[in-house]
């Protein structure tokens, strides 16, 4: 069981909001391929490197770059939610890549040996303290070594996050404001809360850059709707308000059209902002 700062993130993450990533897996790893690219193309992880990855859900991303690095190197997937970490395990064994499991708070968690390098997708926002977060991350890191990760840009460039929201506010009522920078998917979208926060780490040498990629999936805009009435800011505020079934499915179909604005052939291609952060370890 995980206690301390960031319990109450191990609890949602083991809830069945957060075990919804597993139902949905397939789905999710598509949408999300081009961020795990843009990350490793950012890092350019050399064979042979000892890779940290962060909050690793279900490992798609730690399985890509332990693809990159191996055979030589490796990678150690911590996660804070048990579920999620043991299909990790179970597809990177199935896979065959050099994956090894951790179930721990990145916060606060106490590595035996220096990494490389540290990488996220999506797993580093949620910190109660991103300040000790990124300190404790970089006390993992041997001198010169880097962490490379993505995190959502704000709310405004980025339709994933708006359209759902607005879809499912406008039939049950908005959610209760998010107070700013709090931990969550938005958490680091704020480039200058996410700067100020590394330097509260001690990391002087650390850029935080915009990049865009594209949300990408064959099963069109429909396919993405019903993903978005399960997971996320709709599946949310229906969960909030106890939506019914029918409002479940006027929101789908209301997301339906919406979406049509963001496929290419009949394809879900949906533009989306990141934050990533790079920063060296002195
Ligand atoms: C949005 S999901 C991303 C999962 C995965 N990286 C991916 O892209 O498929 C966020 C992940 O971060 C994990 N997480 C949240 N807070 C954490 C913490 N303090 N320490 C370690 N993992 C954490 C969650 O359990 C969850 O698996």
């Amino acid at each position: 069981m995980i206690e301390g700062p960031n319990a109450d993130s191990a609890e949602y993450w083991s809830s069945p909001s957060g075990l919804s990533w597993i139902e949905n897996e397939a789905i999710m790893d598509q949408l999300l391929a081009s961020v795990t690219d843009k990350v490793i193309e950012r890092m350019d992880p050399p064979k042979g490197a000892r890779v940290l990855d962060i909050g690793c859900g279900t490992g798609a991303h730690a399985i890509a770059v332990a693809n990159r690095v191996a055979p030589t190197g490796s990678v150690l997937a911590l996660d804070i939610s048990k579920p999620l970490l043991r299909r990790a395990n179970e597809r990177a064994e199935a896979e065959g890549a050099p994956v090894e499991v951790l179930h721990a708070d990145a916060q606060i968690a106490e590595f035996r040996e220096p990494f490389d390098l540290a990488t996220s997708r999506f797993g580093v926002m949620f910190f109660a303290d991103p300040a000790a977060a990124f300190a404790n991350i970089a006390r993992a890191l041997r001198p010169g070594g880097r962490m490379v990760f993505a995190a959502w840009g704000p709310m405004s460039v980025n339709p994933w996050w708006r359209l759902p929201l607005a879809v499912a506010s406008a039939r049950l009522g908005s959610p209760p404001p998010t107070p700013k920078n709090a931990p969550g998917p938005l958490g680091l979208s704020d480039m200058a809360y996410v700067k100020d926060q590394l330097r509260r780490a001690g990391l002087t040498q650390a850029d935080v850059t915009e990049a865009t990629v594209t949300l990408k999936h064959p099963g069109g805009s429909a396919a993405i709707a019903e993903l978005s009435v399960r997971v996320g800011p709709a599946a949310r505020v229906i969960g909030l308000f106890d939506g019914t079934e029918a409002d479940r499915s006027a929101i789908g179909a209301d997301l339906i059209e919406a979406y049509s604005a963001y496929e290419d052939n009949g394809d879900f291609a949906m533009p989306a902002t990141l934050n990533i952060i790079d920063a060296t370890v002195p």
